[in-house]
């Protein structure tokens, strides 16, 4: 038996085990220090009863036979499917139910969607970027090239003509940045992507941070990208859903590479390695996308923009370049005095119990620079920012 070698070729540590590592052992060495963690995007508001509330009602219905359900349908609930394409449509995206495919969250989507494509490809990936992007392409066995954010870009890199590339993974807002590409930004990528004949992968999963009204949520707001790109969203940060799972692609029936239909590709992929998301969680699902779903997500939404908030502005205080944190939910911050952000992680840890995610473990174009999140507690992120407008 061979293994798979390229899965050796990533460093041994996923890059938010690692930071987990380093705050259980701060924690282990320093019982009874307080923890101010805006590391990991994981939320920490509860679920809305509307939300629970339809789980609940969901679970009954398993509990009677007229109701009952078994295996779901490959794609996805026609009921979930068309409450997704309603939510586009509002946009005044042309998406239909049919495109749609439900799924247990971006990531997984993200390393699934490797399955359609042949090893001999090149990836083109931002720097810093998810390491979802660059980990599941090396596993794959496919080169890998970079387009890089710098603080003169914005952090928002453009495509250069000059370089070849098959598969184009964009995450806007971006995640880890927090920058995010307007329109015209994103067709230029497409006209790119047309030109080569490469495929966008667009991760949408912040959309629903965007406070700006024009700026894209949707790769499918720009013409075009029906021939081009495939999205990927999920309900893990639009309605807290990171312990429910639920996310979805859009795969449009347009899309022909190398002869081949993708959506029918991802259909058939789908249907043979995949059940389908819980039914009673495609019902909460269903329920985040009516008016007074979306009204309570956008409660807990806005209470992440303002812990957002309060992080940039005691950055600013302190006199600390940072992007992001304005449409999203990530704060990039230029560590002081060209610090590395594996040691400064550590100092801020060490000194003031604040966990943050290094900016060089999403690329050596994030070498200087820390991420926060702002999915923490209110509580959490004040004192937080007590010390950080001090620095
Ligand atoms: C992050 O912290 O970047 C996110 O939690 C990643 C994810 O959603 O998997």
């Amino acid at each position: 038996m061979k293994v798979n070698h390229h899965a050796l070729e990533l460093e041994q540590n996923y890059l938010f085990s690692e930071v987990a590592r380093r705050i259980r052992t701060f924690q282990a060495e320093n019982p009874g220090r307080e923890l101010l963690k805006l590391s990991i995007g994981d939320v920490t508001r509860p679920l809305s009863p509307i939300i629970t509330e339809e789980m609940k009602a969901a679970a009954e219905e398993m509990a009677h036979a007229e109701t009952f359900h078994g295996y779901g349908a490959e794609q996805g609930e026609a009921f979930l499917r068309e409450a997704i394409a309603g939510y586009y449509q509002q946009r005044g995206m042309d998406i239909a139910a049919e495109d749609v495919f439900v799924s247990d969250g971006a990531k997984c989507d993200l390393g699934n969607l490797c399955d359609l494509f042949d090893s001999d490809n090149t990836v083109l990936l931002p720097n810093p970027v998810y390491p979802v992007y660059y980990d599941t392409s090396i596993m794959a066995g496919r080169r890998v090239i970079f387009a890089d954010g710098t603080k003169e870009n914005g952090f928002l890199p453009m495509p250069d003509a000059s370089i070849q590339a098959d598969l184009i993974y964009l995450c806007s807002p971006n995640n880890p940045t927090g920058a995010v590409y307007n329109k015209a930004q994103l067709a230029e990528w497409i006209a790119y992507a047309q030109a080569q004949g490469a495929l966008i992968l667009f991760d949408a999963a912040y959309e629903a941070y965007i406070r700006d009204p024009a700026l894209p949520h949707s790769i499918f707001e720009i013409p075009g990208a029906e021939t081009c790109a495939i999205e990927i969203n999920s309900l893990s940060k639009t309605a807290g859903f990171t312990g429910v799972r639920c996310g979805w692609t859009v795969v449009p029936r347009t899309l022909q590479f190398d002869g081949a239909s993708l959506h029918d590709m991802w259909f058939r992929r789908m249907a043979t390695k995949y059940n389908g998301t819980s039914y009673i969680i495609q019902c909460a699902a269903a329920k985040v996308f009516t008016p007074e779903g979306l009204h309570a997500v956008r409660q807990d939404i806005h209470y992440y923009m303002e812990n957002a908030r309060i992080i940039k502005e005691a950055l600013n205080r302190a006199g600390i370049h940072s992007v992001g944190g304005e449409n999203a939910p990530y704060v990039w911050m230029q560590c002081p005095e060209q610090a590395d952000s594996w040691a400064y992680f550590d100092h801020l840890l060490h000194a003031f119990g604040i966990a943050g995610t290094p900016g060089a473990g999403f690329g050596t174009a994030g070498q200087g620079w820390l991420r926060f999140s702002s999915f923490g507690t209110r509580e959490t992120v004040e004192k937080a920012a007590a010390y950080l407008e001090r620095l």
